[in-house]
């Protein structure tokens, strides 16, 4: 396959900023708020806006590529042939609602189901998180380190509390140790946030039960680039057409996590 790498790239982020400045002005409208699956899953009209003002850019000037986003204005897709944009026009929506801060824009751009591009984009700090195959992960133009094994004790460990009580999708007690042994615990309310801060280096690992692939699609590829490891919790590789665990770790971590607080 021959893609203008280049061209997408400038385009994503020439869309990305576009987007981040269609959100900041939205604080100063009323928002229209309503719920998707259950009470607290939220969506906005700024939501549907983003997706819909990405899926028109990219069927202009890519007329062949192929959309999945949350909000579905995106294409029913079977499989990952050819190049597939993974968009979450806000993830962290409930931060977006309550907070005005603490949410971004997350776009994973893959070829034949190969991450090529990786973008998050903290839309109120204006930090963007790039990666592209090959080139390493940078912010906001400047170059991040490659990621290191640190050891449990010295690791911050983003995990949502619910995790760590019963609850109706894993084994709680496992993690309770893991949180007990590490040197903190954090939860941020945007998986691509938190994605994107384990490729800068600001947290050790994180981990998710359930993950849709437009909640991890940008901040994988950001990981994979600086050298960490994302699978779900059984360390199997990820479907990026369906739902997830997630497991996303520096090197070394990624593995003791697996086996030491994951494996039965
Ligand atoms: C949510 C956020 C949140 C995660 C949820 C996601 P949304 O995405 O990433 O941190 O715990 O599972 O659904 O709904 O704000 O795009
Ligand atoms: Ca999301
Ligand atoms: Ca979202």
């Amino acid at each position: 396959m021959t893609a203008k790498w280049d061209e997408i790239d400038q385009c994503a982020q020439q869309w990305i900023r576009e987007a981040g400045e269609r959100i900041r002005a939205s604080f100063a409208e009323k928002l229209t708020i309503e719920t998707k699956a259950n009470a607290n899953d939220l969506v906005t009209n700024v939501d549907r806006g983003i997706e819909q003002f990405f899926a028109a850019q990219i069927r202009r000037r890519f007329p062949d590529h192929h959309l999945l986003g949350e909000e579905g204005f995106g294409d029913p897709l079977e499989a990952l042939d050819g190049i597939v944009w993974i968009i979450d026009p806000i993830d962290g929506t409930m931060n977006f609602v309550h907070q005005q801060r603490h949410f971004a824009v997350s776009i994973g751009v893959f070829a034949d189901g190969v991450g090529q591009l990786g973008y998050v984009y903290d839309v109120v700090a204006d930090e963007l998180y790039w990666a592209r195959k090959g080139q390493g992960v940078w912010l906001n133009g400047a170059p991040l380190s490659r990621l290191r094994p640190v050891p449990i004790a010295e690791s911050v460990i983003a995990v949502n509390a619910t995790w760590l009580m019963e609850n109706r999708r894993l084994d709680h007690r496992p993690l309770v140790r893991l949180a007990k042994e590490a040197r903190g615990t954090r939860s941020y309310g945007s998986a691509a946030l938190e994605l994107a801060y384990v490729a800068a280096g600001r947290l050790d690992a994180y981990l998710s039960p359930r993950l849709s692939p437009w909640d991890f699609a940008g901040g994988m590829v950001l990981i994979e680039e600086a050298g960490g490891v994302v699978t779900n919790l059984n360390g199997a590789p990820l479907d990026l057409l369906g739902p997830n665990s997630v497991l996303a770790a520096k090197p070394g971590v990624h593995e003791e996590i697996l086996q030491r607080y994951l494996s039965r």
